[in-house]
């Protein structure tokens, strides 16, 4: 069996490429990118790979997404119509998701920004707590990394409310799904996270028409794509201070241009797109788990719904 590792950061394809050696010793596991010799291989791993490595590398079976998100693959033209694509199920990054934004909740709650500001004041002043039981979180997205979100907050006793496509029930968490009960999950979320898959039917879907239906002052954290927001109406909502702050770790374009607003808006938190980072050894293993079974015939999860875009 052949498996190839298609990867834009040289350290990751040798990382990858190790350990997927280790876990399938019969296997040859070799990396490739644009510019390399034509090849074969079973089997593909990998992160925004180009055109080129399908039409380079012949008789892939399946393609494995080294991260949760597949847009990276679906927005590539050249990607076979027909090629299973399997994407990574937490393997670590629910964990990393839960504590992003434990962490922004608990910030948000606690007030830790003004506390900041008065230090820097020198003043000595308590600020009142929201009534815990109307601070409401709500979680976009209760797939994966969503539901272990909301599991997480819920354990720390957040009322927690989810929105997901169909509909779904989860135990302490109020569930929301369909365009008809999204303005009734928006109105109670003092904090948004995002925790949506980019597709057709999310791109943009976070509008000023959107944003107008959140309770005033509330919080957004996007953990999940830039491209679900239209950012000059989420800069327009925290100009105007009817959005009280953003926590963004994604953006539309990556990396953040040096010129962007967010940088140095007031109201906005930044991190570099690492909410959940890839854990390889963990991925591979999980991989290595589907491409075993796959060689038995078997079924894996994980597939995606091209339709669906996820
Ligand atoms: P997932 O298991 O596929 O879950 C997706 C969830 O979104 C499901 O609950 C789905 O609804 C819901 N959904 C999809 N389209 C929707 C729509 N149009 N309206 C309402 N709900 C919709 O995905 P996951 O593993 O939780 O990952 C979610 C996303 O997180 C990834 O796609 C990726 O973009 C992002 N991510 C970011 C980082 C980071 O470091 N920032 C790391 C990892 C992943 P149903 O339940 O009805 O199917
Ligand atoms: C990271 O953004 C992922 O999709 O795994």
């Amino acid at each position: 069996m052949r498996i190839v590792i298609s990867h834009p950061k040289a350290a990751n394809r040798e990382l990858w490429c190790a350990e997927m050696t280790t876990l399938l010793p019969g296997a040859t596991v070799f990396a490739w990118q644009p510019g390399d010799p034509p090849g074969q291989a079973d089997y593909a791993i990998g992160w925004h790979p180009g055109a080129a490595l399908f039409t380079a590398v012949s008789g892939i079976k399946a393609f494995f997404s080294s991260g949760a998100g597949v847009d990276h693959v679906l927005g590539e033209p050249g990607y076979p119509a027909d090629l299973p694509l399997i994407r990574l199920e937490d393997a670590g990054m629910a964990r990393q998701m839960a504590e992003y934004c434990i962490y922004e909740v608990i910030r948000i709650y606690h007030q830790r920004e003004r506390y900041e500001q008065q230090q820097r004041q020198h003043v000595w002043r308590e600020l009142e707590p929201p009534p815990r039981t109307g601070f409401g979180v709500g979680v976009m997205g209760l797939g994966v990394l969503g539901a272990a979100v909301a599991g997480a907050l819920s354990g720390l006793g957040y009322p927690v409310r989810g929105y997901s496509r169909s509909p779904r029930e989860i135990a302490g968490i109020a569930c929301f799904s369909g365009d008809a009960e999204l303005p009734r999950f928006l109105a109670g979320c003092r904090v948004l996270i995002l925790m949506l898959p980019l597709t057709a039917a999310t791109t943009a879907l976070v509008g000023r028409d959107f944003l107008a239906q959140l309770p005033a002052g509330a919080h957004l954290v996007n953990v999940a794509r830039g491209a679900l927001i239209i950012e000059d109406d989420l800069l327009a909502a925290l100009d105007s201070g009817r959005l009280a702050g953003a926590t963004l770790d994604v953006f539309g374009q990556e990396p953040l241009p040096g010129g962007h607003r967010f940088w140095d808006h007031p109201r906005v938190r930044i991190t570099p797109h690492v909410a959940a980072i890839t854990l390889v050894a963990e991925s591979a293993r999980q991989v290595a788990a589907k491409i075993s079974k796959l060689e038995l015939g078997e079924p894996v999860s994980g597939l995606v719904d091209r339709s669906r875009g996820y």
